[in-house]
């Protein structure tokens, strides 16, 4: 294996880049796009890969970017940013607040980008030195629109093929300086649900005439709880949590209709597909019971798990000791979160590592999608050096296979 640069050096270095990554955060920050609109976030990434000299695809995914660094004769790894925000109104204590009322990057894919256009500085600058190709792949809609699908569909893990890839993810239940994830699944399988319940509406004064949706309502909520309760193995995690309950406008009128809309998790994909089965046969059979009718559907995506591969967590330990201290780096538990990182590590061996950004002397204590939700801004060169050391220790040794034991 070629003499590698100490992730320790790295991140002195990255550090004199701080400035340059943090203008670039806030600038994102300031003009959130939701997913598949991030037409203006993907102009910013381009530019600055222009000012870099940093050839890239575009668009993939709609508004994604493919880039690419060194040779394509050796091996390729990748790392992968997310770029979209949420529909949340800021009200965070930050003088680069959203100026789009109603949405904000409250999970930190603005980070997310600038730390990544950190590692781009970073590997460009040793690009002659580089055994392979390392792709840095920013894609549109993590929240929900399953980009990270649509990427590798369009070819992102491709030409060259990807041998590995890394993911971060601000953190803000770690405090600043240290990282964590686990070997196996990390985070959930998560789709949504909706249930239409029909019934007949009617004056509230004669219930007998009508069939009331909102009763009927009410039972499959409480009847759906025993799914988990008592159907699931109590040592497996399984969610279901309905998150919405609308019907009817006025005291003296049963609606003809009532709308519940939630999630269900799992940690495996078979977890969620029964849970699935699960909600559908109770929400229709209650509804018969009460005389309605449930229309229930899972729209949208349903993301996988994310699983991670056990040797590149060891990789990133490894890296992560080395660049921030033996006790910077933690085994988490994993989380019913969902994660559309999931898509590549389905396809090739990856690792989604969490990214310490509490700090409580910055008020930096909200989780993410929260309005108030903030990050520690000197985490952001701590994500451009690991991605950096991850892409170089990953492609020493994918050049020297096979695969060392650490
Ligand atoms: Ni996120």
């Amino acid at each position: 294996m070629p003499t590698l640069t100490a992730a320790s050096q790295l991140l002195t270095e990255a550090r004199k880049h701080q400035s340059w990554i943090t203008s670039i955060r806030r600038q994102l920050h300031e003009y959130p796009e939701l997913g598949y609109q991030e037409v203006r976030t993907s102009e910013v990434i381009r530019a600055k890969l222009d000012e870099l000299s940093v050839p890239y695809r575009w668009p993939v995914a709609k508004t994604g970017v493919v880039a690419q660094i060194g040779r394509g004769d050796g091996p390729c790894v990748a790392l992968r940013a997310d770029i979209d925000a949420l529909p949340i109104h800021e009200e965070a204590d930050v003088d680069f607040r959203s100026r789009t009322p109603g949405k904000m990057h409250a999970c930190g894919h603005d980070c997310h980008t600038a730390m990544l256009l950190g590692a781009a500085k970073m590997l460009k600058a040793r690009e002659a030195e580089l055994p392979g190709v390392v792709k840095l792949v920013f894609q549109p809609a993590e929240e929900g629109g399953a980009g990270g699908n649509m990427m590798c569909e369009e070819g992102a893990l491709e030409n060259p093929a990807v041998e590995r890839i890394f993911g971060l993810h601000v953190w803000p239940q770690l405090a600043t300086g240290s990282i964590g994830s686990r070997p196996g699944v990390f985070l959930a399988s998560a789709g949504s649900v909706t249930i239409t319940v029909q019934g007949k509406g009617g004056h509230a004064a004669k219930p007998n005439l009508a069939i009331d949706p909102v009763a009927t309502a009410a039972k499959i909520v409480c009847e759906l709880q025993t799914i988990v309760s008592r159907e699931v193995d109590p040592l497996e995690p399984a969610v279901v949590s309905i998150t919405s309950i609308h019907g009817g406008e006025a005291y003296n009128v049963i609606p003809p209709e009532v709308k519940l809309i939630g999630t269900i998790r799992s940690l495996t994909m078979p977890g969620l597909e029964f849970l699935q089965k699960r909600v559908r046969a109770m929400a229709e059979h209650v509804a018969t019971a009460n005389r309605c009718t449930a229309l229930v559907e899972f729209p949208g995506h349903d993301y996988p798990p994310t699983v991670n591969d056990a040797y590149c967590w060891d990789v990133a330990q490894e890296l992560g000791r080395e660049a921030l201290g033996e006790e910077a780096v933690v085994e988490l538990p994993p989380t019913m979160g969902g994660e559309d990182f999931a898509y590549y590590a389905n396809r090739v061996p990856g690792c989604f590592v969490a990214l310490g950004v509490r700090n409580e002397a910055e008020g930096a204590i909200y989780g993410v999608h929260h309005p108030k939700f903030k990050v520690d801004e000197s985490a952001l060169p701590i994500g451009s050096a690991l991605h950096t050391a991850f892409a170089l220790r990953s492609l020493a040794e994918l050049h020297d296979k096979p695969r060392p034991a650490l």
